[in-house]
């Protein structure tokens, strides 16, 4: 007798689990705004080209409120001393993966911008993206994280090696390299350089940069003319990590934005600033909503919302964006991020935290990202034991124990591989999508895996990767 297959495990896929989707909160508010002629015609016709007026002043307000940007840095301080946002540093979005498209389609050049330097690991699905706008092989450098996030000074030899180059051409080279392949209009600039990385709860490695690194990056940003883009799409999904301290989750950010320091530091951003925020939906309401938002100066919103595709058809995803401004303005997202993501979250993380550090860590797995008062994001990194390679142990977990994670590799900044080699020896597992029993079932089939691995002597570097269709990987 045959017996049955177990059921397939998958912690690779990076979405939200489907039993905490609001399905009730966007039917009603799709209800009421499309049958209400006065909120349903704006909304099915073409939009303005910086999105859906309404919404930008709900979200503008939201973020406020949940930043509280001001000039010395810090989050949570008290309310005096919070500056607004004005809605017009926001431009509403097709979320963050089509605006980091539709960012470098309007602020970089392909021939006057000289490369992207990434965070490594890096979110691997943005490699396409940069690829797509003219950006690949010795264009792209990454740029390794330790302790406190991105490593700045490896980042400031980077840009100054770079700048170098540049000043040390000739005449006529140097000329070359004021060429540009695309129209300058006068709502844009293009950027020499520009930065990438998840500053918040990365994905892949959870990691979360300083307050010192943010300042530091915004300096080298001015100095060397580049753009940081930072996708802050894990932001408000944030818990203690000791679950016994609060049973409240933190409800202002941990962190400031790259953009509100650059908003505030030396006296200000220029007139394009170099910084933009990359927020989404995605994550705190669905991701089939595909809206996101973009926040930066006032030249930088207006800009992006003169991208070509926006200038033809009006910003992306206005009917939905019309739908969703009845959920941010009237309080219903934070409640439902405070009511039902992050209880829900934090319980996954715990329930997952809780299995590595008895069945994983024993075997010689180090979390390197979890020491922090403040966790958050959809993701654990784990570093592997005796130098097992990722690609080994996601495959055999794969073929042996029908789980599906996502190695090391998949998350090396394509094109460089200067920083690979321990990225290589660890793994990603994502906590949102699988229940908690799951959760629980992944991590003991992983710790069997890996045992095995290390009884048979096997280190996992036939080569081989893992293999996996495409929806299992959309979107890790
Ligand atoms: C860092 C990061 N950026 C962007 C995205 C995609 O965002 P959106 O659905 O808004 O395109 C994800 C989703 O996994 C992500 O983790």
């Amino acid at each position: 007798m045959n017996t049955p297959r177990r059921q397939l495990i998958n912690l690779l896929r990076g979405w939200p689990s489907t039993s905490l989707l609001p399905t009730t909160l966007v039917a009603q508010a799709s209800s009421a705004t499309f049958t209400n002629t006065k909120e349903a015609f704006p909304a099915l016709c073409y939009g303005p080209d910086s999105g859906h007026e309404e919404l930008r002043i709900a979200l503008a307000q939201w973020l406020t409120t949940f930043y509280t940007p001001n000039s010395q840095f810090t989050v949570g301080n008290a309310a005096s001393s919070v500056s607004p946002i004005d809605p017009v540093r926001i431009c509403i979005t097709g979320g963050a993966s089509q605006n980091l498209a539709c960012i470098l389609q309007v602020f970089t050049d392909p021939l006057y911008t000289r490369g992207i330097w990434c965070i490594s690991p890096m979110y691997f699905l943005a490699g396409r993206v940069f690829e797509d706008n003219g950006f690949s092989g010795r264009t792209f450098h990454a740029v390794p994280e330790d302790d406190e996030g991105l490593d700045i000074s490896i980042l400031e030899q980077g840009l100054q090696r770079d700048e170098d180059l540049l000043r040390s051409l000739t005449k006529d080279q140097q000329h070359q390299q004021h060429q540009r392949l695309k129209p300058l209009w006068p709502t844009n600039k293009h950027f020499r350089r520009v930065i990438y990385a998840v500053p918040t709860f990365s994905n892949p490695s959870s990691q979360t940069m300083s307050v010192k690194r943010r300042i530091q990056l915004v300096q080298l940003a001015r100095r060397f003319d580049a753009l940081v883009i930072t996708d802050d799409v894990y932001d408000q999904l944030q818990w203690y990590s000791d679950s016994k301290i609060a049973a409240k989750a933190p409800d202002l950010a941990s962190q400031p934005r790259i953009v509100d320091i650059d908003r505030f530091l030396d006296g200000g951003a220029s007139e394009f600033g170099n910084a933009v925020s990359n927020g989404s939906f995605s994550k705190i309401i669905a991701p089939g909503v595909r809206t996101g938002w973009a926040e930066g100066t006032k030249a930088l919103a207006h800009g992006l919302g003169q991208c070509g595709s926006s200038r033809s058809g009006g910003a992306p995803s206005q009917a939905m964006a019309a739908a969703l401004t009845r959920i941010v303005e009237s309080g219903q997202l934070q409640e439902h991020i405070t009511n039902t993501l992050q209880p829900a979250y934090s319980a996954r993380y715990v329930c997952m935290m809780n299995w590595i550090e008895k069945l994983l860590v024993p075997l010689g797995v180090v979390l390197p990202q979890t020491n922090r008062n403040i966790m958050g994001g959809f993701f654990i990194w784990l570093e592997l034991p005796a130098l097992l390679h990722g690609d080994g142990v996601a495959r055999r977990a794969k073929d042996e124990e029908e789980l599906i994670i996502g190695p090391g590799s998949f998350f090396v900044v394509p094109g460089d591989t200067t920083h690979n080699q321990k990225l290589i020896h660890s793994v990603r597992v994502c906590l949102a999508w699988e229940d908690e029993d799951s959760l629980e079932e992944g991590i003991r089939r992983l710790a069997r895996v890996i045992r095995r691995m290390l009884d048979e002597g096997d280190a996992g570097d036939t080569g081989e990767k893992l293999v996996v269709s495409a929806s299992a990987i959309t979107n890790p």
